[in-house]
């Protein structure tokens, strides 16, 4: 039996239709536009292209864009300075600050500067510290995405065992905390921990996010779960004539593991794309909570 394969490019996209429909209502009815800034320090190609596709996708929903971009060679206090402006801008709901930030730039110092209402990538402590509590903040977009995709998957989640490879503070650790909040039972595995196959192979659901190329080996996936794979990996390998190309591939070996799982994320076009649908999602939330208004219904 070969898996389902979840679409996360088709999920994002009835997302983002979802937010434009929001974005229409509050305009309409309140003449509220949610407001994005986005800020690039540098020329890191990758973060480059993320820049754009967020800057294009928060056009499409109908909300403001607005763009900061900054030399590699920006003192950290100038850094602060323009998140300082951003916070006090009332058209401003939303602030990302693009990671990776140059080795000069305490990345800690400059994510804790964004008020926390505004924070929609949800990495402030106090946000951390709110999702950890059972409180209301803003969530991190990535594994928001993924819970919004499993949930559609599997519904009720409870009790299911979910194993989470991975224990960053972007994704690992606030997926934890999301899956705890569903009722899963929730196993936290990383580098160092021993026996991985095991461990793998007692999840309902596996959550791929250490950022190793096909460290989650298909034969460890338990016949029927759910694979969700953050990874994004750019390998090397040659064709059939030897002629080295790169390729993505995932966290997860997804050729022998399609083979056992019920459900999994390709990589592209699985966790990736719902990555920006959700951080627009967030904008709209943080809109409505910062002018008091009542969040529309997607
Ligand atoms: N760099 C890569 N992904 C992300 C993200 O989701 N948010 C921010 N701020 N930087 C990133």
């Amino acid at each position: 039996m070969s898996a389902d394969v979840i679409d996360g490019k088709a999920f994002a996209a009835a997302l983002k239709v979802g937010v434009a429909g929001q974005v229409n209502i509050l305009k309409e009815k309140y003449g509220l536009i949610p407001g994005l800034a986005v800020v690039l320090v540098g020329e890191d190609p990758a973060s480059q292209v993320y820049v754009r596709n967020k800057n294009k996708s928060t056009k499409e929903a109908g909300m403001n864009s607005y763009e900061h971009r900054m030399e590699p060679s920006v003192s950290e206090a100038e850094l602060l300075s323009l998140v300082a402006e951003l916070n006090h801008d009332p058209a401003v709901h939303g602030i990302l600050v693009q990671l990776p930030l140059p080795k000069h730039i305490n990345e800690a110092a400059v994510i804790d500067a964004i008020a926390p209402e505004k924070d929609v990538d949800g990495f402030h402590v106090i946000n951390s510290g709110l999702l950890a509590t059972g409180g209301r903040g803003m969530v991190p977009c990535t594994p928001l995405g993924c819970v919004m995709m499993l949930k559609d998957r599997l519904g009720d989640m409870s009790g299911l065992n979910a194993v989470i490879v991975g224990r960053s503070n972007i994704v690992g650790k606030p997926m934890a905390q999301l899956l705890l909040n569903e009722n899963c039972t929730v196993t936290m595995a990383h580098s160092r921990t021993r026996e991985l196959d095991a461990v793998v192979r007692r999840a309902d659901i596996v959550v791929a996010a250490v950022g190793v190329p096909e460290l989650v080996k298909g034969n460890w996936i338990k016949p029927g779960a759910t694979v969700i794979d953050v990874g994004i990996n750019r390998v090397e390998k040659e064709d059939e004539q030897g002629v080295k190309k790169t390729r993505l591939v995932g966290d997860v070996e997804y050729d022998k593991a399609v083979q056992n799982a019920g459900a999994i994320t390709p990589v592209p076009g699985g966790v990736g794309p719902m990555t920006i649908a959700v951080l627009l999602k967030n904008t709209v939330t943080a809109a409505c909570r910062q002018t008091g208004v009542e969040e529309p219904e997607i």
